[in-house]
């Protein structure tokens, strides 16, 4: 059947396969392509009607099945892999075609492709997609970018196939270029945060608290039916709950403790040094991961220090402050991804609108969160808000949550507890928030020994003292 398929997908992996099945599922004829005859005819079995569903392991059949203009998506591994399908598919497409990366593809390399495509006349979209394999069948957030006017072929697509909030599909046209790939990026950097600082308040509830796996279970869970109620808070609770096949035991317990990381969180840290934006959290929760990787070095050493015995504590006490300083932290989490969105649309002309940014969030996506209702509307009430924690609506929240953070890390040092994620945010907060810094030292040192100059708080102009005596 030529030209009558409304959807391409190449990549029928678990991403794909259910994300076509998902295109399908919502009234559009769908066209699979993968060089894996198995995954080819697993599709087709699946799809059950081969006028709904079909594939095919060849590119040509694949791209003349579709209707025009094509629409294309791709979810294979983000790198090389992308490349080597474009040069495959850009021979058999017509002017007006549309190409969707709708995996981690760095931002830079999106921008790459875009031009190289714009040339050919074919219209090129970075899209991140969100929420795994279970959000990619029933509703995943999309976050896509590239050319405004030829979105409007994809939209009642991705409309239809998104998860929704309240009924508000979790998609929307972000900006130009690569602004779909960038703002996914930094959803992961939070993603990498908010993960982090989960585990650490773990790690305080057991070694001060002694919680056992069915009392943490039940604490997540009643987190998650309040203010932190979040994926992340929900999925761990029922990491706790599962038993382990192979022993007795939970199988939490059994896991290695060594993170592995595909990168998005390192770019955001790497993109947001570049850009001069502060974001700690998600900086030391990359760091955390790498050391994380270092077990044989963390065992040797932990046999050459001592460590002090947690101090006991009031487990209800515990328990209460923890919930306030992980949502203070959550919060410092968001603050930031949402603070280098701002500077990064400014620097790359994104045109980002982060409101909307928050309201696709708010379902289908790993960092779905109650407070990106509130995030949302801060934004709406103040587009051009620099930073959350100088929404009013926002004050409140953060003022009544310090405290249990500066407790619980202290607490954390005094006993050997590392809670880098938690001390990182509540830095983050006690620096942004201070008028004044003691960087008028570090000021007076560049120009003691290299002459860099100065300015003042009492006048203006460049100072510079010849400080030697
Ligand atoms: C998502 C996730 C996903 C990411 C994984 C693994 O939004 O669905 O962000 O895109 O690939 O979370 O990331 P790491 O391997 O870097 O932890």
């Amino acid at each position: 059947m030529t030209n009558t398929y409304d959807f391409g997908l190449v990549g029928l992996g678990v991403m794909g396969r259910n994300f076509i099945l998902n295109v399908a599922d919502n009234g559009f004829n769908a066209y699979g392509n993968d060089l894996d005859e198995e995954k080819v005819k697993a599709l087709i079995e699946e799809g059950g009607d081969v006028s709904r569903i079909n594939a095919s392991t060849d590119a040509k059949t694949f791209v003349e099945a579709l209707a025009v203009p094509r629409k294309i998506m791709l979810l294979v591994p983000a790198g090389k892999i992308v490349d080597a399908v474009i040069e495959g598919l850009v021979p058999l497409l017509d002017e007006g075609d549309i190409i969707i990366d709708g995996g981690n593809s760095f931002f830079t390399d999106t921008d790459r492709r875009e031009a190289y495509l714009k040339d050919k006349g074919i219209n090129f979209f970075g899209a991140g997609v969100s929420g795994g394999a279970k959000g990619a069948r029933l509703g995943p957030s999309i976050m896509p970018g590239g050319s405004k006017e030829a979105y409007q072929h994809v939209k009642p697509i991705f409309e239809a196939v998104s998860a929704k909030y309240k009924g508000e599909p979790c998609v929307a046209y972000l900006g130009p270029k690569s602004a779909g790939n960038y703002v996914k990026m930094v959803h992961n950097g939070i993603e990498y945060g908010l993960m982090q600082l989960t585990s650490e308040i773990y790690d305080v509830l057991k070694k001060a608290g002694g919680l056992t796996n069915a009392e943490l279970h039940d604490t997540y869970a009643a987190w998650n039916a309040g203010r932190l109620q979040s994926f992340l808070v929900e999925i761990t609770s029922e990491i706790f709950d599962q038993k382990d096949d192979l022993t007795n035991g939970d199988l939490v317990d059994f896991i290695l403790d060594k993170a592995k990381q595909k990168g998005t969180g390192k770019w955001t840290s790497q993109n947001a040094m570049d850009l001069g934006i502060p974001v700690p959290t998600i900086d030391i929760a990359v760091s955390m991961r790498e050391i994380s990787a270092l077990k044989g070095e963390r065992t040797k050493a932990d046999e050459l220090y001592d460590r002090p015995t947690p101090s006991a504590v009031d487990k209800a006490k515990l328990i209460d402050q923890s919930e306030q300083a992980l949502y203070f932290a959550f919060i410092m989490a968001y603050a930031q991804g949402m603070h280098q969105l701002a500077d990064a649309s400014q620097e790359y002309g994104y045109e980002l609108d982060l409101g909307e940014i928050a309201k696709i969030w708010r379902a289908g996506c790993i960092i779905r969160a109650a407070l990106l209702a509130d995030i949302t509307e801060a934004y709406k009430a103040e587009p051009a808000l620099q930073n959350l924690l100088l929404s009013p609506a926002f004050v409140e929240k953060v003022k009544s949550t310090v405290d249990a953070a500066r407790e619980l890390v202290s607490y954390g040092a005094t006993n050997g507890i590392p809670l880098p994620g938690l001390s990182n945010a509540l830095t983050y907060f006690d620096a942004y928030t201070s008028q004044r810094l003691p960087l008028n030292l570090i000021q007076a040192q560049r120009d003691y020994f290299g002459s860099h100059t100065y300015e003042r708080l009492d006048r203006e102009g460049i100072f510079h003292t010849e400080w030697e005596k």
